[in-house]
């Protein structure tokens, strides 16, 4: 049966993880995968998270099934996140929300609803995008395509090159946008440069995709959210695909959320009941933990600004290390200017590293980055920021 099976790649994020695991060297730093590590180099444990977590293992509660959308309350929560909470699209029931694995599990939910609707759109992508865009698309039957995105010389977003490139696609194709902290680039387009995106997919009747899955890591959770509000003013349909892994330290957990604008209330019931076909016959309905520790923080007043504190602190980190990052890569006499590090978004930085220069950090000083150069910013600290620097600065 299996004697024809090929041995496939490693993930170019997750299998990083893998090697970095089995690398035996002490000093080793993970620059790979996209999570935030506090000051000590450890994941943290938010105190919001904390109190939650000790107050649902106190109540001792039955392990029952969740509807197979999640939870009630959660969907809600995420809906006054994302669309703000005097959205009238919320207060008209415009608005789909299913809970879902993650951002990748939500993404995966709204490729499979899609393909039903629209089995021949292709689905355009950034270049660069999330490595796992393509592979998820394409697995779920979409033939992707890649529109401009980063501007490598001006370390910007090219913006005309992506508004022709989204001109040229077919009525209809899917197109996934970054609301925020784009994943490799950290280059965000601004507010009006959503709107001439916006404009171009009204034009040409394409399809939205959001992903948000560092909402409060860049500027805060509103200003993080512009784009997925422009889009809810638009009056067009679109998909946002949102996590909890991120903003709550919940990576394990698998909180994320597919939330669907549609036209009408009566339009958002019919869609509701496609989504929920989409994940009984997926994987039945989601587990409970995750979703119910975010619940209570973000209905809970008290908690809710503790996590907000608490998001605060790791974004003011991530910027203090991106700054200490341009000093010491300019202290070690790294070749060119890295000031652009600084004006980046979020946890990554396209860090303009060739494969060969990542795999010389690799083998030569412990350090490993994804094979496009993205670096992740907030698994640097104080105690391993001029480590990093400097052996960057020796491959550059
Ligand atoms: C990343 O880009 O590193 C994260 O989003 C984790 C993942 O699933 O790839």
């Amino acid at each position: 049966l299996f004697s024809s099976v090929e041995l496939a790649p490693r993930d170019p994020i997750l299998g990083l993880n893998e090697a970095f695991g089995a690398d035996t060297r002490a000093d080793k730093v993970n620059l790979g995968v996209g999570v935030y590590y506090d000051a000590n180099g450890h994941v943290p444990l938010l105190r919001a998270v904390r109190e939650a977590e000790k107050a649902r293992v106190e109540a001792m509660l039955p392990r029952g099934y969740l509807p197979i959308d999640g939870i009630a309350l959660y969907d809600q929560a995420v809906q006054r996140l994302l669309f703000g909470a005097s959205s009238p699209l919320l207060a008209d029931r415009r608005v789909v929300t299913a809970q879902a694995l993650g951002g990748t599990g939500a993404l995966k939910v709204g490729a499979d609803f899609l393909r039903h609707l629209n089995p021949n759109a292709p689905v355009a992508i950034s270049d660069p995008s999330w490595e796992n865009h393509r592979a998820l698309f394409e697995a779920a039957g979409f033939k992707v395509v890649n529109y401009p995105y980063y501007n490598a010389p001006t370390h910007g977003v090219d913006v005309d090159g992506m508004i022709a490139g989204l001109e040229a696609l077919p009525k209809g194709a899917v197109v996934v946008l970054h609301a925020c902290c784009h994943n490799p680039t950290g280059v965000d387009l601004g507010a009006g440069d959503w709107k001439r995106v916006i404009d171009t997919v009204r034009k040409h009747a394409l399809v939205p995709f959001l992903d948000i899955a560092y909402q409060g890591f860049g500027d805060g959770i509103d200003a993080d959210a512009v784009a997925v509000r422009l889009f809810a003013d638009s009056g067009l349909p679109f998909f946002v695909a949102s996590s909890f892994s991120k903003s709550f330290s919940l990576y394990g957990e698998r909180v994320g959320a597919l939330s669907i604008v549609t036209a009408s209330h009566d339009e958002a019931v019919r869609v509701q009941s496609q989504i929920k076909r989409v994940i009984r016959t997926n994987y039945s309905n989601p587990p409970t933990h995750g979703a119910a520790v975010v619940s209570a923080v973000l209905n809970h007043a008290e908690l809710r600004a503790t996590w907000e504190v608490e998001l605060g602190e790791m974004r003011d980190r991530i910027r203090e290390m991106r700054r200490g990052l341009v000093q010491r890569l300019a202290a070690h006499g790294a070749k060119g200017d890295y000031g652009f590090i600084e004006a980046q978004r979020g946890m990554f930085s396209y860090s303009g590293l060739s494969a060969a220069q990542v795999e010389r950090l690799r083998t030569e000083f412990g350090i490993y980055a994804v094979g496009t150069g993205r670096i992740c910013v907030a698994a640097l600290n104080d105690g391993n920021l001029d480590r990093v620097a400097e052996a960057i600065a020796q491959v550059s």
